[in-house]
């Protein structure tokens, strides 16, 4: 029963103290976000994994790109466990090390050398690597202006992998015209570019979330109609034109921040992961908070992660631990130098 599985997940907490750690995305479900010890956006659970020297153990709930920067970002005698290996994340499975191996010889070839490659942290390690040695940096959604900015300003042209959405709207922010932005779609291993070549500025990978990519400029329409006092806030990793159709857009924590800091009775809606919507209306009742989208919008794979993967997870430590997320030596060097490049901004 679920109370038994709870009761079973709090005597391995309790058991295992300060030598197990369990960080929480902020979309997972509530059954698991209400054992973990912090939750955080990308970003934040990037930061604390580098703090987190004490845990022997961490079970993190998240997808599988992020277990994988928790290690690369602890050391070696630390455990990073994913309780379901399926959590996998459909945007970072949109750019492989191949296709971008195969990319980076064509547009540096047609471009020349002076790219700067920028991947979301939503990618996989092997993808990091890349990244990390040529010259390139990670960034969330978080800070993505500030490391475009530094990138578009350290080379000629700048290469965003895997989130097209995100690229395009922190350039566009940053004052890159569309025209002087073009798609790469690995799987035609061409480059759509509106203009000439000497235009282009910044280079977006072909990938996209494909929850984030579920919410409309209808659906804004719908409720501009119905209800034109209700806020329209989304993350951007949605598409370039509901981003500029919604009042506020912004990652995780800036999407919490500005519902935290709005006056009793404000109507939100949320362009944003079901969970965390359904958890911000839950926690906020003096604000009316829905979904952007009347069919909600879950993370299938955030939600990979349930009581019985975890409680599965957790009791696994003290004997076998199962479950493992270890990324090699080489992978790890290259990654972390564009993850310090971002962490230290
Ligand atoms: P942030 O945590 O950076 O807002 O990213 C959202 C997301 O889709 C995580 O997978
Ligand atoms: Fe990936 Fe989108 Fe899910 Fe985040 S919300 S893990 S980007 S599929």
């Amino acid at each position: 029963s679920v109370e038994e599985m709870e009761t079973r997940i709090q005597a391995v907490k309790d058991r295992l103290g300060t030598r197990l750690f369990l960080p929480a995305h902020h979309y997972q479900k509530d059954e698991v976000v209400q054992f973990a010890d912090a939750t955080g956006d990308s970003l934040q659970l990037a930061r604390l994994a580098e703090q987190m020297s004490e845990a022997e153990f961490i079970v993190f709930c998240g997808v599988h790109f992020m277990a994988e920067t928790a290690d690369m970002l602890t050391r070696d005698d630390q455990i990073v466990v994913l309780p379901d290996m399926r959590a996998g994340c459909s945007m970072a499975d949109m750019a492989d090390i191949d296709q971008t191996e195969i990319a980076w010889e064509e547009l540096t070839e047609r471009f020349g050398e002076d790219i700067i490659p920028i991947t979301y942290v939503n990618s996989t390690a092997a993808i990091k690597a890349f990244v990390g040695r040529h010259g390139g940096a990670t960034v969330t959604s978080s800070n993505a202006h500030e490391i475009v900015r530094w990138a578009l300003e350290a080379g000629e042209r700048i290469l965003f992998l895997p989130d097209q959405h995100l690229g395009r709207n922190t350039a566009f922010d940053l004052g890159i015209p569309l025209e002087a932005m073009a798609v790469w779609d690995p799987l035609r291993e061409e480059l759509v570019a509106e203009g000439d070549d000497d235009q282009v500025k910044v280079i977006l990978w072909k990938g996209h979330c494909s929850v984030h990519e579920k919410f409309t400029v209808s659906q804004i329409q719908a409720f501009r109609e119905r209800e034109p006092d209700r806020r329209i806030i989304v993350h951007p990793e949605c598409t370039f034109d509901v981003v500029q159709a919604a009042d506020e857009a912004g990652s995780t924590s800036y999407i919490i921040d500005k519902i935290d800091a709005s006056a009793p009775g404000t109507k939100w809606a949320v362009g944003t992961e079901m969970n965390l919507v359904n958890r911000l209306a839950a926690t906020y009742p003096h604000l009316d908070i829905v979904s952007l989208n009347p069919f909600m919008c879950p993370c299938l794979t955030m939600n990979r992660i349930d009581l019985p993967h975890l409680l599965w997870a957790l009791e696994s430590l003290e004997t076998a631990p199962v479950n493992i997320i270890r990324v090699d030596h080489e992978t790890t060097e290259f990654s972390k130098r564009a993850l310090e490049r971002m962490l230290a901004r």
